[in-house]
């Protein structure tokens, strides 16, 4: 073999190495859409629950009749699923909520579906978990309405409840406090998980999104969407300013103007902050926003690219945004779309039904 032909067998090789190594990065740079997409978010796991929070069949079941039981609100019209109505895919379609004795709440009612995986609970955050949200619920005057902690654990021993708190927390001594009702319905609420087509497609099912869904998910990464709304809940990871680039009023037309998250800490640059909400099932879940000033999810994905990103988007943007996030909505689970048999006690003797006792201007509008 002459040095000439060597030569020119390792320059073939080369070529043949080289060739694929130079197209290398530009593929890597032009990652496919499901690979994108995969980097962004995850797929929805089975259940919420962790080790320090468990789901035993006993506290879940406990937890769900509470959750369904109005009997529990002061004057016996309100339960959980008022507010958070199955049919409604867990929420109310009310701006702003009425709970027990008519009382009107600060905000409006975000879905409990999949609730369980966001960093913190409420608009604000002023709620660690799902499990702290659900045992200042009973108190909160305009949700249950109860006056006090002792005021419930009466209700819950009239209405029966002792021997169910018993099998759902086996061994722990006087089983019926505020943190063990808050952990119960947190169990039931760790298990209400919906998966939806978007969760087959980032399980590798391309086909689950539609073009015009895929088109969406392109444009929803593509111009920012997803540098807020990411991981596992599309959103429920973070705080962040209403209103980047404009006051966030401007576009939704609130009334009256919520300074978001300051209101809980009172540090000004908490001023107009709130949770960057999940989007799992928000097409299901109108009217948007803290304050539900917005009436369909068109105009939210408008809003949204007006005020957070300073763009105004095609019709046929709009439209596709809208289609990914219609591959949002997901299957119900069973035991959320059928309500539990509970026991036949009567209402406890401290049910106060009638006019409210507080006129309007004096109860706070705290968050339930
Ligand atoms: C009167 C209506 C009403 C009732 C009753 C009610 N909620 Fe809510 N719920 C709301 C509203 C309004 C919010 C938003 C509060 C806020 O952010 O200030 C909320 C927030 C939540 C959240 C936080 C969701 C999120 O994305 O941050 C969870 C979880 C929740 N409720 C579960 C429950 C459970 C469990 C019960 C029963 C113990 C209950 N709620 C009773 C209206 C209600
Ligand atoms: C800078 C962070 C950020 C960016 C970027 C962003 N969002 Fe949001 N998004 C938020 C916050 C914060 C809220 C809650 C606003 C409020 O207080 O009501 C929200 C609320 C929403 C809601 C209403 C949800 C509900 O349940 O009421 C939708 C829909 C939404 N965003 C979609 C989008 C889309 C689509 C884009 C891209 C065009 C986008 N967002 C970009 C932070 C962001």
């Amino acid at each position: 073999m002459t040095l000439h032909r060597t030569h020119s067998i390792i320059a073939s090789w080369i070529a043949v190495i080289a060739l694929p190594a130079a197209a290398m990065p530009a593929r890597a740079a032009e990652p496919s859409l499901l690979e994108q997409a995969g980097q962004l978010f995850a797929p929805l796991p089975r259940d919420m629950a962790s080790a320090a929070l468990p789901i035993p069949a006993a506290r879940v079941a406990l937890g769900r009749k509470l959750f369904f039981d109005p009997r529990l609100s002061v004057d016996g019209t309100v339960s959980c699923a008022t507010c958070h109505q199955p049919a409604l895919y867990g929420t109310d379609a009310l701006p702003k909520s009425i709970g027990a004795r008519h009382r009107q709440n600060a905000h409006n009612a975000p879905s409990v579906l999949n609730a369980a995986l966001q960093f913190k609970a409420h608009w604000i955050g002023d709620r660690e978990n799902v499990e702290t949200q659900a045992m200042k619920s009973l108190t909160g005057p305009a949700s249950f309405g109860n006056p006090d902690d002792a005021a419930v654990i009466r209700k819950l021993a009239a209405l029966g409840y002792t021997d169910d708190f018993a099998r759902a927390f086996p061994g722990e001594p006087d089983p019926v406090k505020p943190e063990r009702w808050g952990r119960a319905i947190g169990a039931y609420e760790r298990t209400l998980v919906t998966p939806s087509p978007f969760d087959a497609y980032l399980h590798g099912d391309l086909a689950a999104l539609q073009p015009a869904a895929q088109r969406g998910l392109e444009t929803f990464i593509g111009i920012g969407c997803a540098t807020c709304h990411n991981g596992v809940g599309v959103g429920g990871a973070s705080f962040r300013k209403f209103g980047q680039v404009e006051d966030y009023w401007q576009a939704t037309g609130s009334q009256p103007i919520d300074a978001g998250r300051y209101t809980a800490t009172q540090d000004p640059a908490d001023r107009f902050v709130f949770k960057v909400p999940s989007l799992r099932n928000v097409a299901m879940t109108p009217p948007y926003f803290h304050d539900g000033s917005v009436a369909t999810l068109a105009q939210a994905v408008r809003v949204m690219a007006r005020v957070q990103l300073g763009k105004i988007l095609t019709a046929a943007e709009v439209d596709d945004l809208v289609a990914f996030l219609n591959s949002l909505t997901g299957v119900l689970p069973e035991d959320f779309v059928t309500a539990p048999v509970l026991a036949p006690q009567a209402f406890p003797p401290d049910h106060e039904p009638g006019p409210d006792p507080s006129p309007a201007a004096t109860v706070p509008r705290s968050t339930p």
